[in-house]
């Protein structure tokens, strides 16, 4: 008999920092199945944020280690989805390409505009509409079907560059929540 629930899809999230995106997906643990978390950044307190919702975490030496071996490891352990949560590599087109459609991430600026490092300061500097976009990731950098997004602060030359980062990081918060509803299974 079918119980109309489907089962989340075993989701490893990479961070690199603080986790204050992680948080948010650690927060809707009924709606994402986190098996691991992975930080390029064995200081990540990302990875105490994780631990504390007990969570599995792993740092990743990529000196030492290649995405090749870490491709290996996540298919080793039943991983179906990958989200970047404030992750600061480069990932490679072979990787993104084995995970087609099954990696996401969460950028913080309206897409197209604003792609790559320092958006939200670029956005804030120019007075600009600030916002948070959730994109499919593909080989070329912040350019994958955007999936969510959401105006942060629309007259940002009212506010200080934190006050500004107040609101965008609450955005963030709800996007995640959003999209761990709509596309956790
Ligand atoms: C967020 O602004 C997110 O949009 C970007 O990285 C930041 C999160 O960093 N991808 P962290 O989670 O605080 O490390």
């Amino acid at each position: 008999m079918f119980n109309g629930i489907r089962k989340p899809l075993k989701t490893a999230v990479f961070i690199s920092g603080g986790g204050s995106t992680l948080q948010a997906l650690l927060e809707m643990q009924h709606q994402l199945e986190i098996s691991l978390v992975i930080s390029n950044n064995k200081n990540a307190l990302g990875l105490l944020k994780a631990k504390r919702f007990g969570k599995n975490t792993l740092f990743f030496d990529f000196k030492n280690n290649s995405f090749d071996e870490l491709n290996d490891l996540l298919v080793q352990q039943g991983i179906q989805k990958i989200i970047l949560a404030g992750f600061m590599k480069i990932i490679p087109k072979n990787f993104v390409d084995n995970w087609q459609d099954r990696i996401f991430n969460i950028h913080p600026s309206l897409l197209p505009e604003y792609p790559g490092l320092r958006s939200a300061e670029r956005s804030w500097e120019d007075k600009n509409i600030m916002g948070v976009s959730i994109h499919k990731v593909i080989p070329e950098m912040d350019q994958g079907k955007i999936i969510l997004q959401n105006k942060a602060l629309v007259n940002s030359d009212r506010f200080s560059f934190s006050e500004s980062m107040f609101f965008l990081r609450r955005t963030e918060q709800h996007l995640l929540r959003e999209f761990s509803l709509r596309w956790g299974l």
